[in-house]
């Protein structure tokens, strides 16, 4: 069965999770529209819409000469987004595979970039400087099993003064049942240190199958994510809950200007997204 809670060690699970992202990176390449970033104006729709969330909180109002650490930056189209809206970027993530299609999309699109690969567990020792601003985003922290652990790598990148934003899916939205008729419950919302196990060879975007379909995830409600935040010392400067979602969760879902969203009677029941931004003094 998928979606069962079991129990697993952090490095086996990081291993097939590792393995899986691996395969998933030439399905992404061919289904991610890369061609589009031959437009210099193109910024991708994630990013889009959260540099406007973000840029007033800034102490400038703007991105623009910032030093910015994108988490969990896949192959690169948000950051090369980032980069765009002034920043300057460094994408870290533990798949090779991901950061070499993100370079030679930085390389295409005239981006400076630097591109670090590590457990974002691990990033503050691997990651060199320190930064105004950390961004991480849709699909990053249910991969995660220890998020005191991740808090202190974020708190410990980001310069006095400087500002920590995610934007990612809700975890009330994870514990529904992605293929019921309607909002049903099906998985826990409460962690309590298991992973949730899957089998799944497809992915998000095209029609590819990866050769490692199992993986695993945490669920982490919003009390942990806060709470591993505030703890780390970050202090709260927005919180948010969104009722569109960059990815289509479940097959009821409809497409909506810039993703998808639960049809329109059932829009206003339950959040898709939530989005934090804190301030490291
Ligand atoms: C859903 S993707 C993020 C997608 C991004 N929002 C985008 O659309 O390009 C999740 C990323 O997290 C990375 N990842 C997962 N677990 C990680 C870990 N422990 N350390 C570093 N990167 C990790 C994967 O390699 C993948 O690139």
């Amino acid at each position: 069965m998928t979606g069962q809670n079991v129990e697993i060690g952090w490095d086996a699970a990081r291993q097939a999770n590792q393995e899986n992202w691996e395969d998933r990176v030439p399905l992404h390449e061919s289904a991610y529209g890369l061609d589009a970033y031959d437009d210099p104006d193109h910024l991708s729709d994630v990013v889009r819409h959260d540099v406007a969330v973000l840029e007033p909180f800034l102490p400038s109002n703007s991105l623009s000469g910032l030093d910015l650490c994108h988490l969990q930056c896949h192959i690169g189209t948000d950051t090369v987004s980032l980069a765009r809206a002034g920043a300057r970027v460094t994408g870290v993530d533990f798949s090779p595979s991901a950061l070499g299609v993100a370079s030679t999309l930085a390389d295409r699109a005239g981006v400076d970039a630097r591109w670090v690969q590590t457990d974002v567990l691990d990033a503050r020792s691997a990651v060199d400087g320190d930064f105004d601003v950390v961004y991480t985003s849709i699909g990053t922290i249910t991969w995660l099993q220890d998020l005191d652990r991740w808090a202190a790598q974020v708190s410990a990148l980001i310069r006095a003064g400087g500002t920590f934003f995610i934007r990612d899916g809700h975890p009330a939205l994870y514990a529904l049942d992605e293929n019921a008729q309607g909002l049903t419950t099906r998985y826990p919302y409460f962690g309590d240190g298991r992973a949730q196990q899957w089998d799944e060879e497809s992915t998000y975007v095209g029609d590819g199958k990866v050769a490692h379909p199992r993986t695993y995830e945490w669920p982490h409600p919003l009390s942990e994510i806060l709470g591993a935040l505030l703890g780390a010392g970050l202090r709260l400067l927005h919180f948010d809950e969104g009722r569109m979602l960059p990815w289509q969760f479940s097959p009821r879902m409809v497409e909506v200007p810039g993703g998808y969203a639960w049809p329109e009677a059932e829009r206003n029941l339950l959040p898709c997204t939530y989005t934090i931004i804190a301030r490291k003094d």
